[in-house]
C-alpha cells in the first residue's frame, strides 16, 4: 500500500497528526516540568498535571488476606464486587456491573450516591453481607485531592460526566450520606483510589518490580511511585516513615496550559470544542477511547465534502457526533492485510455500504494515523515516569479497553518506549486485570492492617 499515491488529500491530513521522534523528546520534557510542578508546594496551586498524593504507601506484600467490598465509577459502567484475598497466589472475586443512564451521569449528584448506594444495598443482600461492617475500597477514576486514605475531595469531572454538587465534596462523605439515607447497610469505606492506583497495586501483586499504572480506556491517565521524600504536598512529608508514595498523577490535563499546541490539529480543537470541557483534558482527548473515534469520523467527514471518500454514497449517520465508536478503530486494524472483513462489518454500521477498497484501505490509515498517535504520546508519559524515577527495571502494569482491544497498542507502547528510554533500561508491558476488584482490595487490606497497627 502507498497512502500517499493512493489517497494523496487523506494522506496529507493524516500528517498532521504524525509525531517526530524530536518532538516526542519535547513532549516527555515539557511534562517532566509539569510533574515536577505538580509535586512541589510551590508549584502545585498553578501545576496542571497535579500528582495527587494517594495516601497508598504500601506495595502489597503478598500476605494481604480477607473479605473486601469494593465499588468502581469511573467508565461507562459501575461495578460492585466482593473480593477475598485467599493467598499470595489466589483471590476469589464475585461481582455485578449496573448499566448507568445517560441522566446519571450527567444529572444532580445526589441521585448518583443514591445509585450507587443503592446497588451496593442489593448486592450485599444478595451476598448476605449487608450488617457485616465490611471494608471497603472505593476505586473513583476522577480527579480527586487527598489529605487521607479514606477522603478525597473532587476537583473536576472528567470523560463526559458532570452531575451537580460533587465538585468541591468530600466523595466519602457523599457516599456514606447515601448509605445513612438508606438506613440498610453497614459498610466501612477504608479507602478511596484512583483506577491507576489499583491497577499498579494489582500487578504489583504479582510482579514485584511493578511501579506504574496505566489506564488507556474511555479515559487516560498513571500512578506511579514517588519517593515520599519528594512529595512535598504530603503534611509532614520529611519525617513520613515510609519511603515511598503512589501518585496519581492525572496526565490527562497536561497541556491544559498550552504546552501541546504544537501537536495539536484542527481536528483535536474541534473534538475539544465537542466536549462537556472544554479546554481541559488536553493530552486525554488526544489518547483515550471516549474521544478517538471521534477523531476518525471527523477527518472521514472532511474527506467526504472534499468528495474524496464513499463518492456521493455517503450516510446520514456519519455526520451524526460521536457515532464512530472508538471500538470500530480496533475493529478496523484487525483485519489481515488486504482484507476487510472487520471493515465491512463497521461501514456497515454506519450505513456506508458502497465504500470501495480504496476507501477502505484509507479508512485504516486513517484509523493507524490516530492511533499510533495515542501510542505514541502514552509512551512519552511513561518515558518521564520511568526517568523521574531513575527505574532501570520496570513493569508496567496497564489496563483499559484502548490497550485491551486494539490489536497493535501494546506493540506500538513497546516499539516507542523502547526506542526513547536510555541505553541500558528495561521494562515490560502487562495486562494488569481487576485493578479495582482485586486492586482496591489490596488497598483496602493495608488501610485495615496500618490502623490495627499504625506503628507498621
Ligand atoms: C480520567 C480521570 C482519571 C482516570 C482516567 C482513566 O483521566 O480524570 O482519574 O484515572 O480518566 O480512567
Amino acid at each position: 500500500m502507498n497512502p500517499q499515491a493512493e489517497f494523496p488529500e487523506a494522506f496529507e491530513i493524516c500528517q498532521q497528526f504524525t509525531i517526530s521522534h524530536d518532538q516526542m523528546i519535547e513532549v516527555i520534557e515539557r511534562m517532566t516540568k509539569e510533574i515536577k510542578m505538580g509535586l512541589a508546594r510551590d508549584t502545585h496551586p498553578r501545576s496542571v498535571v497535579k500528582c495527587h498524593i494517594s495516601h497508598v504507601q504500601d506495595l502489597p506484600t503478598g500476605l494481604e488476606r480477607g473479605k473486601f467490598l469494593a465499588l468502581d465509577l469511573g467508565g461507562t459502567n459501575f461495578r460492585v464486587l466482593l473480593v477475598t484475598l485467599i493467598s499470595d497466589s489466589e483471590s476469589d472475586m464475585i461481582s455485578k456491573t449496573y448499566i448507568m443512564d445517560k441522566s446519571l451521569i450527567i444529572g444532580p449528584g445526589s441521585e448518583l450516591f443514591d445509585f450507587i448506594a443503592e446497588c451496593l444495598a442489593k448486592f450485599c443482600k444478595d451476598h448476605q453481607v449487608e450488617r457485616d461492617n465490611l471494608p471497603l475500597g472505593f476505586t473513583f477514576s476522577f480527579p480527586l485531592r487527598q489529605d487521607g486514605l479514606a477522603n478525597g475531595v473532587l476537583t473536576a469531572w472528567t470523560k463526559g460526566f458532570s452531575c451537580d454538587g460533587v465538585v468541591g465534596k468530600n466523595v466519602v462523605q457523599l457516599l456514606n450520606e447515601a448509605i445513612a439515607r438508606r438506613g440498610d447497610l453497614k459498610i466501612n469505606i477504608v479507602a478511596i483510589i484512583n483506577d491507576t492506583v489499583g491497577t499498579l497495586m494489582s500487578c504489583a501483586f504479582s510482579s514485584r518490580n511493578c511501579r506504574i499504572g496505566l489506564i488507556v480506556g474511555t479515559g487516560t491517565n498513571a500512578s506511579y511511585v514517588e519517593k515520599t521524600a519528594n512529595t512535598e504536598m504530603l503534611q509532614n512529608f520529611h519525617t513520613s516513615s515510609k519511603q515511598n508514595m503512589v501518585i496519581n498523577c492525572e496526565w490527562g490535563a497536561f497541556g491544559d496550559n498550552g504546552v501541546l499546541e504544537f501537536i495539536k490539529t484542527s481536528y483535536d480543537k474541534q473534538v475539544d470544542k465537542q466536549t462537556p470541557n472544554v479546554n481541559k483534558q488536553t493530552f486525554e482527548k488526544c489518547i483515550s477511547g471516549m474521544y478517538l473515534g471521534e477523531l476518525v469520523r471527523l477527518i472521514v467527514v472532511d474527506l467526504i465534502y472534499r468528495g474524496i471518500l464513499f463518492k456521493g454514497k455517503s450516510s446520514e449517520l456519519v455526520f451524526q457526533k460521536w457515532s464512530f465508536e472508538t471500538s470500530f478503530i480496533s475493529e478496523v486494524e484487525s483485519d489481515a492485510p488486504g482484507q476487510y472483513r472487520n471493515a465491512n462489518i463497521v461501514l456497515d454500521k454506519m450505513g456506508l455500504r458502497q465504500a470501495t477498497d480504496v476507501d477502505k484501505r484509507c479508512l485504516r490509515f486513517i484509523c493507524q494515523t490516530i492511533s499510533t498517535r495515542a501510542a505514541k504520546l502514552t509512551s512519552c508519559g511513561l518515558v518521564c515516569l520511568i526517568n523521574k524515577m531513575n527505574a532501570n527495571d520496570v513493569t508496567i502494569g496497564v489496563d483499559g479497553s484502548v490497550y485491551r482491544f486494539h490489536p497493535k497498542f501494546h506493540d506500538l507502547l513497546v516499539h516507542y518506549v523502547s526506542k526513547l528510554l536510555r541505553p541500558g533500561y528495561h521494562f515490560h508491558i502487562v495486562l494488569s486485570e481487576d485493578g479495582s476488584g482485586r486492586g482496591a482490595a489490596l488497598v483496602a487490606a493495608a488501610a485495615v492492617s496500618n490502623k490495627q497497627n499504625p506503628s507498621k
